[in-house]
């Protein structure tokens, strides 16, 4: 939520900030804004309401030379989005500029206060508090200035700070919202995350909670808020910035989609070992593993319906209580936790605040806490005691896709871990499992290859007036999410039900102009699912089946049929989604939706 971009070194630093705001603009696009510290000693602030592309065109033949400055880009939370309400903010100087990322939850009282000391604040922002706590506490050493301002902040900041009269130095905090250090060949960088300027270093330090950096050209030095230096290491990104472009495709959404059999590779690789899962991440608490009794996910979102997987599996094959809850709920009814429950956290950004704090909880009360995460360094990593990696590599879109199929395969392959340690998960099973997951790159290629017909089909049902998602067990999560993709991105109205509910009041909304989306791959519940769906088709509901190969029965049942591999049912969400994220995508497109940064979303949430 928010990203935010700073750089000091021998570059133009303008262009280097408008690059990185173009590749942070997932995380926020209400508005967006630079400013640099000019050749000439002045300060310059261009700032706009709307996508990064107006503030270019606001800038016309591009911003003044410089070596050093910042920029940001707005998911707005307090203030609507305008020029005025865009960061950076100044003081009453405009010697000072910050731009931030978080909600300072005491602005109101720290501005009442500022107010009355004779501030003028301009902006109906949080932040621009900030700027003025720095200023009051300015002695000629901003880094000191900074800290001394972070005592007063309550809430949560990711931030970043220049004085026009210190021309070579960026200050960056960090509180429950992201922010790393970008380390170069004699130049330095801050930015909300890697894909802002990889393309420039892939050395960074991720900072930790507390943590100021106080960066120069040669320089990144790390202390805690009272000033004493800390020890950060210096990682390695794994990833090119190649992987964060769109590559040719239309969208990143559609990149993504594509991107899915070589992801499911990747978050495979190193866990299949012969006929068996093995997730090394899970051996340093391998003693405290065998000892649950009870296994809680946390999610949000699309993490939350991969997380269903998760719970099924692990209640299954356990044989231990297991189940899944919205993250943002989790801490108003907590579950009786202890020291022999599981706690599994699933985000794909790692920043999540809601999950976040949900892991939090669960450590506090002494929990287990497994992180399952696409985003080395991320802050759910420091609140959990193993960290499982979807290895999916740079997610852009914000309607996740590549992330979804790999968070359902690590659960899976998370469940029959944690079952095959404790010694619940039979040789044979795991066997069966591993040649299911061997095939499934594969198989979700074969699914992608059949893009143009669901396209074809997408164009008969994007006039629809809403969507009615159903499916049972295993193929429930996927219609979970096939609706919120619908939604996200082609701001139409798509319920994602159990099959077994539509009868219990949700029929009351099909008609010819709702179509029903029908998750009926081969399963157990297959039967009952059909049963559903003959109570749309009696309604005169058109019926989009997602059906598996070879199956006669629903070419007659169904007005139409994506058609997948056959897999295991636990895997089967995966196949079942990938037609339901093309169908989306299409009905996107052609209601002439901005379908990679739709309205009012931002990917990573860093705001409960
Ligand atoms: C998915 O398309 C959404 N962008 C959203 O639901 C997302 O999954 C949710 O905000 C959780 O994000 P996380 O995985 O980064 O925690």
């Amino acid at each position: 939520m928010c990203g935010i971009v700073g750089y000091t070194g021998p570059r133009d630093a303008g262009p280097v900030l408008l690059d990185g705001l173009r590749r942070l603009e997932y995380r926020g696009y209400d508005s967006a804004g630079i400013a640099l510290v000019t050749e000439d000693g002045d300060l310059f602030v261009e700032k706009r309401a709307g996508k990064v592309a107006v503030l270019t065109d606001a800038l016309g033949g591009g911003p003044p030379t410089a070596g050093v400055g910042l920029g940001h880009t707005r998911w707005a939370t307090h203030g609507r989005p305008s020029d005025l309400n865009a960061h950076p903010h100044s003081d009453c100087s405009g010697r000072i500029t910050v731009v931030h990322n978080g909600i300072v939850e005491n602005f109101r009282e720290l501005r009442d206060e500022l107010v009355a000391g004779g501030h003028t604040l301009r902006s109906e922002t949080d932040t621009e508090v900030v700027a003025h706590l720095v200023e009051d506490a300015y002695e000629g050493d901003l880094a000191a200035a900074v800290r001394a301002a972070l005592g007063r902040l309550q809430g949560a900041y990711a931030l970043v700070v220049m004085h026009r009269d210190e021309p070579d130095r960026l200050v960056g905090a960090r509180l429950n919202a992201p922010l790393i250090v970008g380390v170069g060949d004699g130049e330095s960088f801050l930015a909300s995350d890697a894909a802002a300027i990889v393309a420039y270093t892939k050395r960074v330090i991720f900072l930790a909670d507390g943590d100021v950096a106080d960066i120069r050209p040669g320089s990144a030095v790390v202390t805690d808020r009272s000033g004493a230096v800390l020890d950060r290491p210096i990682d390695e990104i794994q990833w090119s910035a190649e992987a964060a472009e769109k590559g040719g495709y239309a969208h990143f959404m559609l990149k993504e989609i594509h991107e899915q059999p070589a992801a499911l590779t990747a978050a495979m690789t190193g866990r299949l070992r012969g006929d068996a899962v093995c997730l090394e991440e899970l051996d340093p608490i391998a003693k405290r593993l065998a000892g649950i009794d009870r296994v809680e996910m946390i999610a949000c979102g699309t993490a939350y319906y991969a997380s269903l997987v998760g719970a099924a599996l692990f209640q299954e094959w356990l044989g231990v209580p297991a189940r899944s809850t919205v993250a943002s709920e989790f801490r108003y009814s907590p579950p009786p936790i202890d020291a022999r429950t599981l706690v599994i956290a699933v985000t794909q950004s790692g920043e999540t605040a809601d999950t976040i704090a949900a892991a939090r909880l669960a450590g506090d009360r002494g929990a287990i806490v497994v992180a399952l995460t696409n985003t080395v360094g991320s802050a759910i990593t420091r609140e959990s005691h193993a960290s499982v990696f979807l290895q999916a590599g740079p997610e852009v879109a914000v309607a996740a896709t590549k992330t979804f199929v790999t968070q359902v395969a690590t659960v899976v392959m998370l469940a029959a871990d944690v079952a095959r340690r404790l010694g619940r998960l039979p040789a044979e099973k795991d066997r069966e499992l591993v040649e299911a997951l061997r095939r499934l790159p594969s198989q979700a290629a074969r699914t992608i290859e059949k893009a143009a017909s669901i396209e074809e089909v997408a164009g008969r049902y994007a006039s629809a007036a809403g969507y009615m998602y159903i499916g049972r067990s295993f193929g429930y999560p996927a219609a979970l999410e096939g609706a919120l993709k619908i939604k996200e991105i082609s701001y139409l109205h798509a319920e994602g039900y159990a099959a077994g509910e539509l009868k219990h009041g949700p029929i009351s909304l099909l008609d010819p102009e709702v179509p029903l989306v029908a998750v009926a791959t081969r399963s157990a519940v297959y039967e009952k699912l059909i049963s559903n769906l003959m109570e749309g088709k009696a309604r005169d509901a058109r019926v989009l089946a997602v059906a598996t190969e070879g199956d006669t029965q629903i070419e007659r049942l169904a007005t139409d049929v994506f058609w997948v591999p056959d897999t295991l049912e636990p895997l089967s969400t995966i196949l079942a989604v990938i037609p339901l994220q093309l169908f989306a995508y299409y009905v996107a497109v052609k209601r002439g939706r901005d379908v990679d940064q739709p309205r009012n979303l931002a990917k990573s949430v860093t705001v409960e």
